[in-house]
C-alpha cells in the first residue's frame, strides 16, 4: 500500500476553531459581551438602545455558537467516517496481501511446510501435497514426523529442537542425503533447508524440501558408469601389459637365440674364409658388429617393453635397474632409497603399477623438468607400499596437470586408484615436482598373478 496515500486517508484536517488565535479572539469577545451585559443590567432602564444592542449581540453570539457546534459535530462525524474507511481499506489490503502470499507459497516448485513449536503442521503447500501424495486437509495439524521415515524420527525431531535453540534464521538440513516418507509409504531422497521465526513460546519452523529422486538416480548412474570405465581402463592396461610381456619374451628368447646362433655361424664362416681375400674378412667383422648392435637393440627394446627382470627377480631389482639406467642415460644424479624386505613378494598387478609409475615419473623428469637431482623412495610400511619420486627441476603447474592430451600421469593415477591406492602430483617443498603414491598391499602379497 502507498504510504503517503495511506496517511492522507487517515489524517483529518484539524478544525480552524481550535487555532490559539481564534480561541483568544473568541474569549476576548465573550469577555466584552459579558461586560456589556453587566453594564446593560445595571443601566439598562436608562438607555434602551444599550439594552437593545446587547440583546441583539447576545442573539448573534448564541446563533454563532449553535452554528459552530453544528459544524464541529459534522466535522467529527466526517472524521470518524474517514477513519472507518481507512481501517476497512487497510484490512482489505492485508487480506489481499495474505492471499497473494498464500498464492506464491502455493505455486512454489518446492514443498513448503511450516510447523509450530510442537512440530505440528500449520502450512502445507501444493508442491508438498504432490510430493507427499496427501491432501492439505489431512496434513494440516498432523505431526511432521508422519513424513519422516520411522528410523530417523527421533534424531530429526532433536535436530529441529536444537536448531530452535541456536537462534540461526535458516540453514541447510543434513550433511548427507536426507530421506522423507510419502503418505503411501514410499521413501525418497530430499534436499531440505529450514528457517525459523516468531518469539520463544510462539516459534514456528518452515522447511523447504526438494525431491531429488531423479537427481540421485542420475548421480548413481554416473558413479556406476565411472566405475565401469575405470574397470575397463584397468582391463585395457592389463591387456596391454600382457601383450607387451609376450612380445618382450619373444624378442628376448626367440630373437635373442636366433641372433646368438647367427653370431656363432658367422664366427664359423669367418674362420673358413680364404686368407687371400681380406675384403671378405672385413665384411665378416662388419657383419659381426651389426649383429652385436642388433642383439643389444633387441635387449633394449625388450626391456623397454617389459623388464623380464620384474617377473623373474621382483620389483626391488627391476626398480634398481630402472633407476640406474635412467641415471646413466640422462646424466641426472639419482638417489634411490629402498625399504622393506617383502617388496619382491608383491602381486604382479601392484609391482607392475609401481614399476610403470616409476618409469613414467623418470621419463617425465628427463623430458620436462630440467632437474639435476632426483630422489626415489620405495618402501613397504603399514601394510602399503609408499612410492615417491621427487626432482629439483622447474616444478609442475596446475595447467600441466590439466593438459588434455597428456596421459602419462592420468594413466598412473588410474592404475593406482584401481588398486585402492591414492596418488598425488604436486610441487615439492624443494621447488621441483613430487609424485607420491600409496598402494595397500594387504592381501595382495603373493596373490595369484595375472596372466
Ligand atoms: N617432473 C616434472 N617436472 C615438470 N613438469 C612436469 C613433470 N612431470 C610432468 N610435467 C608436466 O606435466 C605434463 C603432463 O605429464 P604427463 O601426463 O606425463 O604427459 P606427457 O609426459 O605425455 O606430456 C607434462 O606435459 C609436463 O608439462
Ligand atoms: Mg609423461
Amino acid at each position: 500500500m502507498d504510504r503517503r496515500g495511506g496517511k492522507g486517508l487517515i489524517s483529518v484536517k484539524r478544525s480552524a476553531f481550535r487555532h490559539p488565535a481564534v480561541i483568544a479572539a473568541g474569549s476576548a469577545s465573550l469577555a466584552a459581551l459579558l461586560a456589556l451585559n453587566v453594564t446593560a443590567f445595571v443601566r439598562g432602564m436608562d438607555s434602551p438602545w444599550l439594552l437593545g444592542s446587547v440583546i441583539i449581540a447576545d442573539m448573534v453570539v448564541v446563533a454563532v455558537g449553535i452554528l459552530v457546534a453544528m459544524r464541529e459535530v459534522l466535522v467529527a462525524d466526517e472524521r470518524s467516517k474517514r477513519a472507518e474507511d481507512s481501517i476497512a481499506r487497510a484490512q482489505f489490503a492485508l487480506v489481499e496481501s495474505e492471499a497473494r502470499l498464500a498464492a506464491i507459497v502455493d505455486s512454489a516448485m518446492d514443498a513448503i511446510i511450516t510447523v509450530d513449536a510442537a512440530q505440528n503442521i500449520m502450512l502445507f503447500n501444493g508442491a508438498a501435497e504432490q510430493m507427499f501424495r496427501i491432501g492439505r486437509d489431512e496434513a494440516l495439524g498432523a505431526p511432521l514426523d508422519r513424513f519422516v521415515p520411522a528410523r530417523f524420527r527421533a534424531t530429526h525431531r532433536g535436530h529441529i529442537e536444537h536448531f530452535g535453540k541456536t537462534g540461526a534464521t535458516s540453514r541447510r538440513m543434513g550433511v548427507s542425503t536426507l530421506w522423507a516418507l510419502r503418505a503411501d509409504g514410499e521413501e525418497f531422497p530430499i534436499e531440505a533447508s529450514i528457517g525459523q521465526a516468531g518469539e520463544p513460546g510462539r516459534r514456528y519452523y518452515t522447511v523447504i524440501l526438494r525431491d531429488i529422486t531423479l537427481h540421485k538416480q542420475h548421480e548413481d548412474a554416473f558413479k556406476q558408469q565411472q566405475q565401469e570405465l575405470r574397470e575397463l581402463s584397468a582391463q585395457v592396461l592389463e591387456a596391454r601389459e600382457t601383450e607387451k610381456t609376450r612380445i618382450a619374451r619373444e624378442l628376448h628368447d626367440e630373437l635373442g637365440q636366433l641372433l646368438t646362433a647367427l653370431k656363432m655361424d658367422l664366427a664359423w664362416l669367418a674362420e673358413r674364409l680364404p686368407v687371400a681375400e681380406p675384403e671378405l674378412a672385413a665384411k665378416a667383422r662388419q657383419m659381426n658388429e651389426m649383429l652385436d648392435q642388433t642383439v643389444s637393440s633387441t635387449r633394449r627394446i625388450s626391456a623397454d617393453l617389459r623388464p623380464l627382470m620384474l617377473d623373474d627377480l621382483g620389483l626391488a631389482d627391476a626398480a634398481g635397474w630402472l633407476v640406474e639406467d635412467f641415471a646413466k642415460r640422462s646424466g641426472i644424479r639419482c638417489e634411490f632409497q629402498l625399504n622393506g624386505a617383502a617388496l619382491d613378494d608383491l602381486s604382479k598387478s601392484v609391482s607392475t603399477a609401481v614399476y610403470r609409475a616409476l618409469q613414467e615419473s623418470l621419463t617425465n623428469i628427463a623430458r620436462h623438468s630440467g632437474a639435476k637431482n632426483t630422489w626415489v623412495v620405495l618402501a613397504l610400511e603399514d601394510g602399503s607400499i609408499r612410492f615417491e619420486v621427487e626432482d629439483d627441476g622447474r616444478g609442475i603447474s596446475p595447467e600441466d596437470l590439466a593438459k588434455a592430451r597428456s596421459l602419462g600421469l592420468k594413466g598412473m593415477r588410474e592404475r593406482v586408484i584401481h588398486l585402492g591406492g591414492s596418488l598425488e602430483v604436486a610441487r615439492a617443498p624443494r621447488g621441483g615436482t613430487r609424485v607420491r603414491a600409496r598402494i595397500p598391499v594387504r592381501g595382495m602379497l603373493q596373490q595369484a598373478a595375472a596372466p
